[in-house]
């Protein structure tokens, strides 16, 4: 008989519970997207720099952006990804981090964020980053955290060091952007790993 290995992390550890609200300082909030930040959406798909970087697609109707909303939350339900809506407490959201391609059987998950220019500059997403990879390790049970970015993207390569994600290696021409195909830097968190402080 061929020994199987154990699920890293039970089914139902999502869909299960409610998707937590995580505090940031600076009363930043990582919270559920809501229909009425659809708006932010649409405005994010306009912003050059997250166009280039996280291709999200152009002509985005406020109804698709209810659309993608109502799916972040059908894909917590089905356990595929966790995605917040990055903001003041109270206000409209500055962006957006999650986990997409959220693997419980096999411990591992894809990191993803943007921050609208409002929202740059501050050092948030370095924070957010280390909040969610510790909900991922710690409340999620996760065992490894990828970050992938183009070798182009120096803030993002900057977030990825200051969280804590090591640099393992260039995948080269790895995704393909508005202006050709890149090479992509690949960094992880490992369970384990010396975490920096938050
Ligand atoms: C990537 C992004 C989330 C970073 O957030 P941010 O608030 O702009 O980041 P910060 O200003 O806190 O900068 C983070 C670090 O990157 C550095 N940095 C910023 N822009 C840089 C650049 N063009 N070249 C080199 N370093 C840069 C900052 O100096 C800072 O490092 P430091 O704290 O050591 O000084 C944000 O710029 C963004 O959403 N950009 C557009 C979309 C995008 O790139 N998405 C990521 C796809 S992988």
């Amino acid at each position: 008989m061929i020994a199987s290995t154990p699920d890293v992390v039970p089914a139902g550890r999502m869909s299960l519970s409610e998707q937590p609200v995580l505090r940031l300082a600076g009363n930043v909030e990582l919270r559920p997207w809501r229909q009425d930040d659809a708006q932010v959406i649409v405005d994010a798909c306009l912003d050059p720099d997250i166009q280039q970087w996280n291709r999200p697609g152009r002509d985005v109707s406020l109804e698709d952006a209810q659309e993608r909303i109502a799916r972040w939350h059908e894909r917590w339900k089905s356990e595929q990804s966790a995605i917040w809506a990055v903001a003041q407490v109270g206000e409209r959201p500055m962006g957006l981090i999650g986990w997409g391609d959220v693997d419980l059987k096999g411990g591992s998950a894809e990191i993803l964020y943007w921050l609208l220019p409002t929202g740059r500059g501050g050092g948030v997403m370095v924070d957010a980053t280390l909040r969610v990879s510790r909900w991922a390790m710690d409340d999620l049970g996760l065992h490894r955290l990828r970050l992938t970015h183009s070798v182009a993207n120096p803030a993002s390569c900057r977030v990825a060091t200051k969280a804590g994600f090591a640099l393992e290696g260039t995948m080269r021409s790895a995704l393909l952007h508005t202006d050709g195909w890149h090479d992509e830097h690949l960094h992880a968190r490992i369970r384990g790993d010396e975490r920096p402080s938050s």
